[in-house]
């Protein structure tokens, strides 16, 4: 696939695939300044949690170059920028990880020059957009081991190459497997009220040769009980220490009807979407979205006037509903708290 996010020195700007308009049309969508980089996380010209933090990383380099032309203290005034890409989106702690990775980088830095810190940043986004590419790989040879030749594979939302900087992690253990020569069929669940799933990964699956049948997200039972679902596996936007995986809302319920029809539900993830900081699924801040994307398909409005909706983006799946979670490091079981906390000893 196309690499969808792109940084253009040509410009100095981060140059992204728009993916609101994504399978109809290639659009793309240039970041220069911070109110961009805002604008793009918030109405999801990009989204997925590591391409989330890989935005937010060369945001705070695009920053950087803007608090070069503005008044008063730098310092302040980049601190300042730094806070609104920050606080763009709630949910997925990879945006949260990212700018807290570049103020650690100036902190260590000490006293250093504007024009230095903003040449230190561009490398390490750089770096971070390779490092998510080569985390994706990982988790796509671990999960792709656990997947079976033949299996059908339910996925929600999109946690594909679209989602990070390129293969994938949920979409990446499908891929993986097909790499390791194992023939994969995917249910796509088409994830209102964006529909990444009907859209975003049916669009990069059927790129890439692999089948692909999207079904609406009430279907859901229905499949599994008909025995058409072989294994769950799914994204995240945020780990809890105690396991519990947040992510797009719908996940909750497809992993409560996997446990009733013995299917197993994967999470895959890199290690930097769980946040230690965060004890259980139920302390993570859920997202709650503008009320037009329920009202509206498009430009076309399906609600009565007046009529007030439920917008929450994200719901936390319960760790003991979850068969393993697969990381570049290897795959976690429970207990996770433990597995967990091993990890980040
Ligand atoms: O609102 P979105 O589209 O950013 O939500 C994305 C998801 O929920 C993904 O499943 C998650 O970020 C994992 S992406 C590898």
């Amino acid at each position: 696939m196309t690499e969808h996010i792109q940084f253009s020195s040509e410009k100095d700007a981060l140059v992204l695939l728009d993916q609101r308009y994504l399978p109809g049309r290639e659009d793309w969508f240039d970041c220069k300044t911070t109110e961009d980089i805002c604008f793009a996380l918030v109405v999801m010209v990009v989204r997925g949690a590591p391409a989330i933090g890989v935005t937010a990383a060369y945001g705070c380099y695009l920053a950087a170059r803007e608090a070069q032309g503005m008044d008063g203290d730098w310092k302040e005034n980049l601190r300042g920028l730094l806070d609104k890409i920050e606080n763009a989106r709630p949910t997925a702690v990879n945006l949260r990880w990212a700018v807290r990775e570049m103020r650690g980088i100036w902190d260590a830095a000490g006293d250093v020059s504007l024009e230095d810190l903003c040449s230190t940043w561009l490398a390490r986004a750089k770096e971070i957009h390779a490092g998510d590419i080569r985390m994706c790989e990982l988790i796509g040879k671990f999960g792709g081991e656990l997947m079976d030749d033949g299996d059908t594979v339910m996925t929600h939302c999109n946690a594909g190459a679209l989602a990070t900087a390129g293969y994938g992690t949920a979409l990446g253990v499908i891929r993986g497997a097909v790499d390791q020569g194992k023939k994969i069929k995917v249910i796509a669940n088409e994830t209102r009220p964006f529909l990444q799933g009907a859209r975003l990964t049916a669009y990069e699956l059927h790129r890439d040769g692999i089948e692909v049948k999207v079904a609406c997200d009430n279907a859901c039972a229905l499949l599994m009980k008909k025995g058409l679902v072989d294994k769950v596996v799914v994204g995240a936007d945020r780990i809890a220490a105690n396991g519990d995986a947040v992510n797009k809302i719908g996940t909750y319920g497809v992993a409560l009807l996997a446990r009733e029809f013995g299917i197993p539900f994967y999470v895959a993830a890199p290690v930097y979407t769980i946040d230690p900081e965060t004890p259980t699924g139920d302390d993570v801040p859920i997202e709650d979205r503008d009320p037009r994307e329920v009202t509206h398909v498009g430009d076309h409005q399906i609600t009565p006037d007046g009529v007030e909706v439920y917008n929450l983006a994200f719901d936390p799946t319960p760790n003991e509903l979850i068969a393993g979670i697969i990381t570049e490091k290897g795959v976690l079981t429970a207990p996770y708290d433990e597995a967990i906390a091993e990890l980040f000893r």
